[in-house]
């Protein structure tokens, strides 16, 4: 582990974890024509991060017009820039917090955001970078969140091609957290779901505290059925809008009495 990573797990251990390149290779291929022209910023990382490898490595090939990083560190930091090949690091004042002077200055002048920020802030994050186009990392469930649900639901945003689950820890060890997603703003195609459920009263009652059915699982969606339907939120994985419209999130559904895990409500187009 370099000592920057060490420097970070003191700062916020809950936040340390580190992107694998083939997670990031996976996903970010998919973007090549959109990245062509563009300034980048990865506003979450240090020198070790591998979000920085594979721009830099990648810089020419994908015809990026500029590439800085900023790096959260409360006893002092830097800015990295990549200039005629060669990355330049150099001290900036303050903390390099992504909503710090410094770093939205350069978020400012930037165009897009690529990067995993920290998971406990990321609803202040997206407020952060809203404006600006982004391809980044967050759990699953963050698709519920009050600030970012309207974003998918008024086509904004979109879960990326790829989910991943292992990251690199402080140790050096790999981790499995579980599903994490791609959440950007840029155009995503994928295929339609091939629906082979068909509806019935028994096996997808309707919740007590809201007027749409409940599917437990995404391949259980039927495919004669019209009105609203309660799904789980990795559903957005594979969210066609040409197929499925977004209505609403159910942070609480029930079942008569009993409360059930988050959902999102989707009707067919
Ligand atoms: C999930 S880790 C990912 C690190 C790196 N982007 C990567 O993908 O390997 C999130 C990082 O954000 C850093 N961080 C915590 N608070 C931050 C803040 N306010 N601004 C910027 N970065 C922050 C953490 O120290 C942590 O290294």
């Amino acid at each position: 582990m370099s000592n920057t990573h060490l420097n970070q797990s003191k700062v916020t251990k809950n936040d340390e974890y580190y992107t694998r390149l083939e997670d990031i290779e996976k996903e970010l291929d998919h973007y090549i024509p959109y990245l062509k022209g563009k300034k980048v910023v990865c506003n979450c990382d240090s020198e070790a991060s591998m979000f920085w490898t594979y721009l830099t490595t990648n810089y020419e090939s994908l015809g990026l017009k500029g590439l800085t990083a900023t790096h959260y560190d409360p006893n002092g930091t830097y800015k990295l820039d990549y200039i005629k090949g060669q990355t330049v690091k150099t001290a900036v004042s303050g903390d390099g917090s992504y909503n710090s002077p410094t770093s939205l200055a350069i978020l400012k002048e930037a165009d897009i955001v690529i990067t995993n920020p920290p998971f406990s802030l990321f609803r202040d994050y997206i407020e952060t970078i809203k404006e600006k186009d982004f391809i980044v990392i967050g759990s699953i469930n963050a698709v519920t969140y009050g600030n970012v649900f309207p974003m998918f639901k008024a086509g904004q945003i979109r879960l990326g091609h790829t989910t991943l689950r292992y990251y690199v820890i402080p140790d050096g060890t790999v981790k499995n957290l579980g599903s994490t997603s791609w959440f950007t703003t840029l155009p995503v195609d994928r295929q339609e779901l091939v629906l082979t459920a068909t509806y019935n009263q028994t096996d997808y009652p309707t919740y007590s505290n809201y007027p749409a059915i409940n599917v437990n699982r995404v391949k259980d969606i039927p495919s004669d059925y019209k009105g609203m339907m309660g799904v789980p939120v990795n559903f957005l994985n594979n969210h066609s809008s040409s197929q499925f419209k977004l209505i609403d999130k159910l942070n609480r559904p029930k079942l008569g009495e009993k409360l059930i895990y988050k959902r999102v409500i989707i009707e067919r187009i």
